[in-house]
């Protein structure tokens, strides 16, 4: 197969944290059996990781414990390095956004865009806690999604819907830091022109699909942000905690942390370059043309890898003269959830991979996520599943396997390869399997599809096992002495091969197989060859796999929090819920809001009364449908302004299965003004 040159990234984790087992299989694990594969394969690739330390998750958790987020970022950052170092993670470099050189490298990207007159300077409104007196970053804004009603999204992302809007769209904003009702005041930020790059990233991502094979749920999130369009987006904000604003008049301003994060992949490897004194190494991976970059990352990632990554490197190469290559696949996977809920850190649900790593060895934990990924739906770990991994797999079927071999050679022949004599169908079809798997496990991984690839790992011991058996060395062993030596040098070339196909997978035990053999793993394709010669010599063995009692498994699953509940709604007595008064109101008047595609001005009566709210609706009713509705609405609602207008309340709407919004609706019989009860 053809060598190439491979640049492999993993998502920078916030370093805010503990790494779960959630992240492993999201952005990790998979991308660490590639890498392992395509350094045994012959491949020349490099693997790039490192703590994401800036932006406001990493402010919001040094509040929280009322500590500088200097002290989050380096606990956080040595955890996860050492917990990734016990899971088996094989980074050439684990790199930190705090370092000087991350800085430096994104301040010169920034200038560059600068100097080239990308950036656009805008006047905006932004949240201001006046109790706080401090503008309030994203996170720190809490209110209703002006798309889907979400009630937890943030001032310009909602993590229901996903939707990315301006943070004066968002309805019934509410301040985390003092609870009140924060004001929109006037600042100035940078923008940079995503929108111009809508072009050359739609045929990007079709040239990339067409020729790599895109993942159907990558191409589908893209495409619905082109049918959005791409707009300006700030790329700086007002906080005193990451990479300055590298220009004059901007102090008290950073880049926007996602606009540097994904640099930190160039700065990192530029450090790698740095420690292994070839300063210009990062230059043959970033932009040398033949490059293959390969970008690892969750579900919840994949607008910036697809969309304003690859803008922000579109628009360098445009005014430069040397080209950074674009991502030639984003294989981002869905989520992982454990025993069958969300992992939540604050309710005690799920598990650390520290902590995990502590109570059991590292290959049962890396062969049961990896058959298990969630490549193309949200999968579940389940501690009894990870026991019958281990126990019915690991140790049953390879384990076994092994074992038995191993036994029999030490016995019967002296613990040397011995040699064959004519050959049975049996063994020549044994033969034949061992030289197929090692490239159709390749052509599987070529293609990101690593719990297929696991899976034929497994048959393949499961094939050897049904040799052992059919050829029954035990009876041969006694009657025809040169049967049984065919048999058992046939079961050691496999055990060298399913020691070099697993060695992705499960390393630790793979290198042990290796030590056993007493050889060394070869170029991956070649690993289905006859690669033990006749009289060489094994080393002593050891068992590989031990099986998991019972009692062990069940004390981890005792341990778990029995009330969780996801999203458990919290209760209210009755005195809270008699403050939220709920009227029927009609629609009399319906508008759309200039320069908002999702509000919509709405005049009501309610009786006597006459009242305006703002509703976000607009992409869900045209204002001629809403005339004369009669509707729920909180009539309570303290006052907000939205777009400079005033709304008194709040629409009650519901979403249907479609993922449309539908008001709540009552008949012609109830008047207006009514309370609801
Ligand atoms: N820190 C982000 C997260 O944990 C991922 C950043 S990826 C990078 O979701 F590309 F920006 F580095
Ligand atoms: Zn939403």
């Amino acid at each position: 197969m053809k060598k190439e040159r491979v640049l492999v990234t993993s998502a920078l984790p916030y370093a805010n944290g503990p790494i779960h087992l959630g992240h492993l299989s999201g952005a990790y694990l998979p991308a660490d059996i590639y890498v392992r594969y395509k350094r045994l394969n012959g491949d020349d690739i490099i693997y790039i990781c490192g703590s994401d330390e800036h932006g406001v998750p990493i402010t919001i958790s040094a509040d929280k414990e009322n500590v500088k987020p200097n002290v989050i970022i380096d606990r956080y950052h040595e955890q996860n390095k050492s917990a990734f170092e016990k899971f088996g993670m094989s980074f050439d470099i684990y790199s930190r956004t705090s370092l000087p050189i991350h800085h430096k490298n994104a301040q010169e990207f920034f200038k560059n865009y600068y100097d080239n007159k990308l950036l656009i300077e805008k006047k905006t409104l932004q949240f201001y806690d006046n109790k706080a007196q401090m503008f309030l970053p994203d996170r720190y804004v809490e209110g209703t999604c002006p798309k889907c009603g979400f009630e937890e999204a943030r001032s310009d992302e909602c993590e229901n819907c996903g939707s990315l809007y301006e943070p004066n769209e968002l309805i019934n904003p509410k301040s985390k830091i003092s609870g009140g009702t924060p004001e929109l005041k006037e600042t100035s930020h940078w923008y940079f022109p995503l929108g111009n790059y809508q072009e050359f990233l739609e045929s990007y991502i079709k040239e990339m699909n067409e020729k790599h094979g895109w993942k159907e749920n990558v191409i589908q999130y893209c495409k619905g942000w082109f049918k959005d369009g791409l707009k300006d987006r700030a790329v700086t904000r007002d906080l005193d905690w990451g990479v300055e604003v590298p220009l004059e008049n901007s102090k008290g301003k950073v880049i926007y942390v996602w606009f540097e994060a994904v640099l930190g992949y160039i700065s990192a490897t530029k450090e790698l370059s740095e420690k292994l004194n070839k300063p210009d190494l990062w230059k043959e991976y970033w932009q040398n043309q033949d490059t293959k970059y390969i970008a690892f990352i969750g579900k919840d990632n994949i607008v910036f890898h697809t969309i304003i990554f690859p803008a922000m490197l579109k628009a360098c190469n445009d005014n430069n003269d040397d080209k950074y290559v674009y991502p030639q696949n984003v294989p981002a996977n869905e989520f992982l959830n454990f025993e069958g809920k969300k992992f939540s850190k604050s309710r005690g649900w799920g598990i650390d991979v520290d902590e995990f790593l502590n109570l059991f060895p590292t290959d049962p934990l890396r062969y049961t996520l990896a058959s298990n990924l969630p490549e193309n739906k949200d999968t579940d770990f389940y501690w009894k599943e990870f026991q019958a991994k281990n126990n019915n797999e690991l140790a049953d079927i390879l384990g076994n396997f092994i074992n038995r071999t191993f036994i029999f050679t030490q016995k019967h022949f002296e613990n040397k390869v011995p040699p064959r004599g004519t050959l049975t169908d049996m063994d020549t079809e044994m033969l034949k399997t061992i030289e197929e798997y090692p490239l159709k496990i390749s052509k599987l991984i070529e293609k990101y599809k690593i719990k297929d690839a696991v899976l034929e790992m497994m048959n393949l011991a499961r094939n050897a096992n049904k040799y052992f058996n059919d050829s029954e060395p035990s009876k041969t062993v006694k009657s025809n002495k040169e049967v049984c030596a065919t048999t058992v040098n046939i079961c050691l070339q496999t055990i060298y091969t399913l020691a070099e196909v697993f060695y992705p997978v499960i390393p630790t035990s793979s290198e042990k197989l290796f030590t056993s053999l007493n050889a060394k793993p070869t170029e991956w394709l070649n690993s289905g060859k006859s690669n033990l010669e006749v009289g060489h010599k094994l080393n002593k063995t050891e068992i590989i796999f031990t099986k998991i009692e019972d009692e062990i498994i069940q004390k981890q699953i005792d341990k778990l929090p029995s009330e969780v509940e996801e999203n458990k709604d919290e209760e209210i007595t009755f005195e809270e819920f008699s403050k939220v008064k709920l009227k029927i109101a009609k629609i009399v008047h319906a508008e759309n809001i200039k320069k908002s595609k999702k509000l919509l001005k709405l005049k009501l009566k309610l009786g006597n009364s006459k009242r305006q709210v703002i509703a976000g609706i607009a992409q869900h009713y045209s204002p001629e449908d809403l005339i004369n509705k009669k509707v729920v609405i909180v009539s309570n609602l303290k006052p907000a302004k939205l777009f400079g207008e005033l709304s008194e309340g709040m629409l009650l709407a519901v979403e249907d299965k479609n993922g449309k919004l539908k008001v709540l609706e009552v008949d012609e019989l109830v008047n207006d003004g009514t309370e609801v009860r």
